[in-house]
């Protein structure tokens, strides 16, 4: 059966770097993968079309698609936009909402070319290989109440941290089953010395624990993770977190592997529907010159393949092509040092489809 590929360009660089992992999927059609691949808008592009960063035709396709994959929303142009409904962002969170998409995964994973890229020490980086499971769409990000109001003659902004135990134990299933998959170790990150919302995360976790006899479970503090990323991040095999936490962590965990321009990543819901993006966002700064990183973008198909399409083959062809083109000399800016060829966004993204159609 023909699968169904939404593919949501964005904002900002979000158009460039989707440009070329559409290529990538296009190659893979040719290798006689079924999918019909079609666009829409969604962010800032969006609202500047139809006034609404996630319309409702973006929805329904959304919702019909066998998978997504989004490049990038936001940007300073909308920043000041009075209807906080109809920032870009809000587009983005209403789709992982409205779809279910409550599981995040984010490999931080160091290909070894680039160990000189990284901001750490190319020893405390080699051989990185941390997955970090980010709960996505409940905690701080959705809680109620929330809002901007006057109290006691001064405006006061509110938010609430809020997680029900099930919401916990469906996140904490699929990292204590990604642990399995992987060096069977699980480290959950809360503020549980703090806040009454990760106490309950923590005793969760625990309370999950027996069934994953073969998981070795620990704890830590976000401070202190925070910490340990760039101190020792090796000693982490998975890391499984609330939202902000994850969305945090993952950044810093992104430069570990070179650049944030390296970090792909899947959201799942329950039917193992997914939306595939780079972590990430539309970098105002960079966007519209043609030298943004395609590769988180690329490597997003991969997932896609992996965890939505299953078709672990092709996935594993995509990466080692990206492999192979960090063997060259050929470089994005973000991750150019001495003596490497720096690339543009477009031939990057040629160089992995010539690797991929002689792979
Ligand atoms: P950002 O990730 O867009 O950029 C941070 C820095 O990383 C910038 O210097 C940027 O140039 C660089 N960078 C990011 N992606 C890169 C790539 N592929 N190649 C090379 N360099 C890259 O974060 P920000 O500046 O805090 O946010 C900019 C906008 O993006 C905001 O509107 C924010 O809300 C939005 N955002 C969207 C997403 C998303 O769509 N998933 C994620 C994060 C931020
Ligand atoms: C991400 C982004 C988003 C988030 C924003 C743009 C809503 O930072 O995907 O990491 O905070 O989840
Ligand atoms: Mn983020």
């Amino acid at each position: 059966m023909t699968c169904k590929i939404l593919v949501l360009p964005g904002d900002g660089i979000g158009p460039d770097i989707t440009a070329e992992a559409i290529k990538i999927l296009k190659a893979c059609q040719k290798q006689g993968l079924d999918i019909e691949i079609e666009e829409a808008l969604v962010g800032g592009a969006a609202y500047d079309a139809e006034g609404d960063p996630l319309p409702r035709e973006t929805l329904l396709k959304a919702q019909a698609a066998d998978a997504i994959l989004l490049g990038a929303v936001g940007g300073p142009q909308w920043d000041k936009l009075e209807d906080i409904a109809k920032r870009p962002e809000r587009g983005l969170l209403g789709l992982r909402k409205e779809l279910g998409l409550f599981g995040n995964l984010r490999p931080a994973f160091l290909y070894p070319q680039l160990a000189e890229a990284s901001s750490l020490k190319a020893e405390v980086v080699s051989g990185l290989d941390i997955m970090i499971v980010r709960e996505l769409t409940g905690g701080i990000y959705f809680g109620q109440p929330r809002g901007i109001e006057e109290r006691d003659g001064q405006r006061v902004g509110f938010n609430t941290y809020v997680y029900s135990e099930a919401e916990i134990e469906r996140i904490g299933r699929v990292a204590f089953e990604m642990a399995r998959k992987r060096n069977r170790k699980l480290c959950s990150v809360d503020k549980a010395n703090v806040l009454e919302v990760t106490m309950l995360w923590r005793e969760v976790m625990e309370r999950l624990a027996p069934e994953y006899p073969d998981v070795e479970l620990s704890h830590m503090y976000v401070d202190n993770a925070a910490m340990q990323l760039v101190r020792a991040p090796k000693q982490f095999d998975v890391i499984v977190t609330g939202n902000m936490f994850g969305d945090i962590l993952s950044d810093a965990a992104a430069m570990l592997t070179g650049s944030i321009g390296m970090l792909p990543s899947a959201s799942l819901n329950e039917k193992g529907q997914g939306m595939f993006e780079p972590c990430h966002g539309s970098a105002p700064d960079i966007a519209g010159q043609n030298i943004a990183n395609p590769l988180a973008t690329i490597l997003s198909v991969a997932m896609m393949l992996r965890y939505s399409l299953d078709e672990p083959e092709l996935a594993g062809r995509i990466e080692r092509a990206v492999s192979q083109v960090l063997d060259s000399d050929l470089r994005t800016a973000d991750i150019a040092y001495a003596d490497t060829r720096k690339v543009s966004t477009s031939e990057m993204g040629d160089a992995v489809l010539e690797a991929f159609r002689k792979g």
